[in-house]
């Protein structure tokens, strides 16, 4: 049904609610996204009655649309061309054959399958969870307890609003040439294999989308106004693994230009490049047919402004204390909708911590402090402090670090595991970089950092451990089972530093 939505043979709305039932909404999710879809399923769960309204015809959101999934589906794309041109000719490989790279095949691979996580989101919700939705119709406010949809009108004791955000395009001349793409629009509108790309931005999306371009073939650049990775909006960024990150998108042939502001897209029927003032304050024209945006998320909130009166800040992001409340009775907000940090996880619990409330329950949700990761052609993982914010935390830090400071990494092929074990024998200075950070008083970690590959999971449970009222020592580290070869060599190297009474770095 998603397809023939897609292309125009069905068009409607998609009803599965209960219609002999006249109880009142428990609440009405708008969007039915991460927040919208999760809050649903637990309030359903928790004996309430809800319902999810999508503009689109299925539920599940951006992630698995056009955002999270996508960007997955290039990185490892990215890693796989990287590693093909690195090894080119040796071993098993064949030379690599750089017309066979291609951003189109993957944006239409991607497309072709996309549907099928979305049907069976729907399916889950319907058959497995309970929920009732409709699908496929923009929902509209009247007030805090009514919404219409589809030429109906339902009310609810309780509203979450649950709608998202969008790419902020900048205020440039040229913005709106054909050429131009977000992580959105690349997906529904490309239709050639760019050659040469300049992206806009310096955080998770301009490395993201940059390095898998730029594997793909595309000449490609970065413009960053602050250094790359080292936005306002990503914290905990340690220092090293910044420039280790940095240094390989440099050597895989990217042009990174930090301190940087583009000043207009250039071309008179399509984009053919960008106009941007450098650091030293010197113009310079750089040719392109493609330019992508990674300027950041503004929330979809202007119509709760309008009609309900929410409070918002100065980015639009909907005000809410920690239950989710905005500033008007019985009106719940959630996920990329109050801001900072759009992430899934934070976007699932605001919905779930809406549920909890509405259902009776005082519940708050905290997400100042979580793990993190990007990838670059590497999965790039850390939680906790930066070394440098350990160090003005706390009067003893250790480091134990892979390869130490001061070995040339060209001369030990570690920290060596999954994804990186045919680069340990050929080119060891591209085996990724990691480092654990303790405060040597307490024996606690307080910051661990990787990059290489398959260690995110990891960091889900370590967030989970270091952020305990007791912590985790460096002595429990050294307790655990590993399962050698890993991703995280901190188990045993933490092991060879716990019998000290006095921790030293290694
Ligand atoms: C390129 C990119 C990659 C990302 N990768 C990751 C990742 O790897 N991991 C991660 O954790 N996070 C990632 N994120 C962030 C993540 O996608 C978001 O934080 C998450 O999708 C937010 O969920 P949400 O429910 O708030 O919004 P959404 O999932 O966007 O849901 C909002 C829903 O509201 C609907 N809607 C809007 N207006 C209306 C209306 N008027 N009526 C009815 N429905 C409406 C929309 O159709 C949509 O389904 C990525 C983001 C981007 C941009
Ligand atoms: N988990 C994941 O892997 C993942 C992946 C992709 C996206 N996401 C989420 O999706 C959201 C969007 O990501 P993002 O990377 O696009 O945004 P972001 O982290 O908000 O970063 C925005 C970037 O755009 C720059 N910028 C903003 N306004 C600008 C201007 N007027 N001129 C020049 N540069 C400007 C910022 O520069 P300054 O630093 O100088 O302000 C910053 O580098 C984020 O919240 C992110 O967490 C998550």
């Amino acid at each position: 049904m998603i397809d023939r939505f897609e292309v125009g043979d069905l068009q409607g709305p998609i009803f599965n609610i209960d219609e002999d039932t006249d109880v009142e909404y428990d609440a009405i999710f708008i969007g039915g996204g991460a927040g919208g879809r999760f809050g649903s399923a637990y309030l359903k769960a928790r004996g309430g009655r809800q319902l999810t309204i999508d503009r689109w015809p299925f539920l599940g959101g951006s992630c698995p649309h056009q955002a999270c999934v996508p960007h997955h589906l290039f990185s490892e794309a990215a890693r796989e061309l990287d590693l093909a041109r690195t090894l080119s000719g040796q071993l098993f490989y064949p030379e690599f054959d750089e017309s066979r790279a291609s951003i189109l095949d993957l944006v239409n691979l991607f497309k072709s399958g996309r549907n099928s996580a979305h049907a069976f989101m729907n399916w889950q919700s319907k058959e497995q969870l309970g929920m009732e939705y409709i699908l496929n119709a923009s929902a509209t406010v009247i007030d805090s307890h009514t919404v219409e949809v589809a030429g109906r009108r339902f009310t609810a004791k309780n509203l979450v609003l649950a709608t998202g955000s969008s790419t902020v395009l900048l205020d440039l001349p040229g913005i709106d040439l054909p050429g131009v793409f977000d992580y959105a629009t690349i997906i529904e509108d490309l239709d050639y294999d760019p050659k040469s790309c300049v992206i806009i931005g310096g955080s998770k999306v301009a490395i993201e989308y940059g390095s898998f371009f730029q594997a793909a073939g595309c000449q490609t650049t970065i413009l960053t106004r602050s250094p790359l990775m080292a936005t306002k909006s990503l914290h905990h960024v340690d220092e090293d693994v910044r420039q280790y990150v940095v240094k390989g998108m440099r050597d895989r042939g990217m042009s990174i230009l930090e301190g940087a502001q583009p000043i207009a897209v250039i071309g008179t029927d399509r984009v053919t490049g960008v106009t941007a003032r450098l650091a030293d304050g010197s113009t310079v024209d750089i040719p392109c047919d493609m330019v992508f945006m990674g300027t950041g998320e503004r929330a979809n909130s202007s119509h709760f402004v309008e009609v309900l009166g929410v409070e918002v800040d100065d980015r639009g992001s909907v005000i809410v204390d920690d239950h989710m409340r905005t500033s008007v009775p019985n009106v719940y907000a959630v996920g990329d909708l109050i801001g900072a940090p759009m992430e899934m996880f934070k976007a699932r619990k605001c919905g779930v911590t809406a549920a909890r409330n509405i259902m009776g329950e005082d519940h708050s949700f905290d997400f100042t402090e979580y793990p993190d990761f990007l990838h670059s052609t590497y999965e790039v993982t850390w939680v906790g402090l930066s070394e440098v914010e350990a160090r003005a935390k706390f009067d003893e830090v250790i480091v134990i670090q892979m390869p130490p400071p001061g070995v040339p990494h060209g001369d030990i092929p570690l920290p060596c595991a999954e994804g990186t074990m045919m680069l340990a024998f050929t080119y060891p200075e591209k085996t990724g970089f990691q480092k654990a950070i303790f405060d040597a008083k307490s024996r606690k970690l307080v910051g661990i950092h990787h990059v290489g590959f398959g260690a995110k999971d990891s960091f889900q449970y370590l967030d989970y451990l270091i952020h305990r009222t007791e912590g985790l020592s460096i002595d429990q580290l050294a307790e655990m089972n590993e399962l050698f070869l890993n991703s995280g060599h901190f188990i045993q190297l933490s092991r060879l530093r716990a019998g000290a009474m006095e921790l030293s770095s290694l």
